[in-house]
């Protein structure tokens, strides 16, 4: 907690900040246009946000690329969302590296183009070393898929005699999420007016608030942000226990 911040008031900034980047294709019929036009105005988008997150203070963003669900749909919209992250990767790794990003990819690897896969290794090894924001980028990502890939993994351990059933509990667990060294979300931004989670970090947003906005993604822009963060920061977190005003008239404050 902050100088200044009482229990039960928000930090000014949430240090992991996730957003479901949703209502590209809406985008582009409400104007007459392909839906890769959407997409590629979201890849701007994801630009934007990136800058306005890191200049905003966050710690971390996380940004839901690709599901692994997404791959049902049409081949030529699957294969135009691989080359938008071919793009992102070739062309920004120089200005988010100048910019002190580190870059990582939470998703299942194995379905990932070879040379797509090389570039992902790349760019996470480029910036390691980074020590400003970590732009997460969440693609071939599926949360039950990497709680099963988890569960394998721990299960092979027991198997091979490397742990024990008993030695696993919540932290060892998380700790083997893709998302293993980084904190939970606080908050959770879904654009377009959609109030689903679509398997998007079921685990690690077991305490985070959700903002929903009708904003469609391509026109998020800071002024989003911005609201997104206020809205957040009037939510009161509890954690399952009392909030502040509560605990006063029960008598444990
Ligand atoms: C949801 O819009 C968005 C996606 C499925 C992909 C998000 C991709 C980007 C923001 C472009 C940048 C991408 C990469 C890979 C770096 P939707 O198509 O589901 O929109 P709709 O619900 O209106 O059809």
């Amino acid at each position: 907690m902050s100088v200044g911040q009482r229990p039960g008031e928000r930090a000014e900034i949430p240090s992991h900040v996730a957003v479901i980047m949703d209502g590209n294709g809406r985008w582009a019929q409400l104007r007459g246009l392909p839906r890769h036009e959407g997409h590629r105005r979201g890849l701007e988008a994801l630009r934007r946000t990136v800058k306005n997150a890191a200049d905003l203070g966050i710690e971390v963003l996380t940004l839901y690329s690709f599901s692994t669900e997404n791959w049902r749909r049409p081949a030529a919209e699957v294969s135009f969302l691989m080359t938008l992250l071919r793009h992102f990767v070739e062309k920004d790794l120089a200005e988010l590296s100048a910019a002190n990003v580190r870059v990582r990819v939470i998703g299942g690897r194995e379905d990932l183009a070879p040379d797509l896969l090389r570039l992902v290794e790349h760019a996470e090894a480029a910036t390691r070393g980074n020590t400003g924001m970590i732009l997460v980028v969440a693609f071939n990502y599926g949360s039950r898929d990497e709680i099963v890939r988890t569960a394998r993994q721990l299960a092979a351990d027991v198997a091979a005699g490397r742990i024990s059933p008993a030695s696993i509990d919540e932290s060892s667990f998380s700790l083997r999420l893709d998302t293993g060294d980084l904190p939970d979300p606080e908050l959770v931004i879904r654009t377009s007016g959609e109030t689903r989670i679509s398997n998007f970090l079921l685990w690690q947003a077991a305490y985070a608030e959700f903002v929903f906005t009708p904003v469609l993604w391509p026109d998020f822009d800071r002024a989003a942000l911005e609201e997104a963060l206020a809205e957040y920061r009037r939510r009161e977190r509890r954690f399952g226990g009392l909030a502040e005003s509560s605990a006063r008239n029960v008598g444990v404050a």
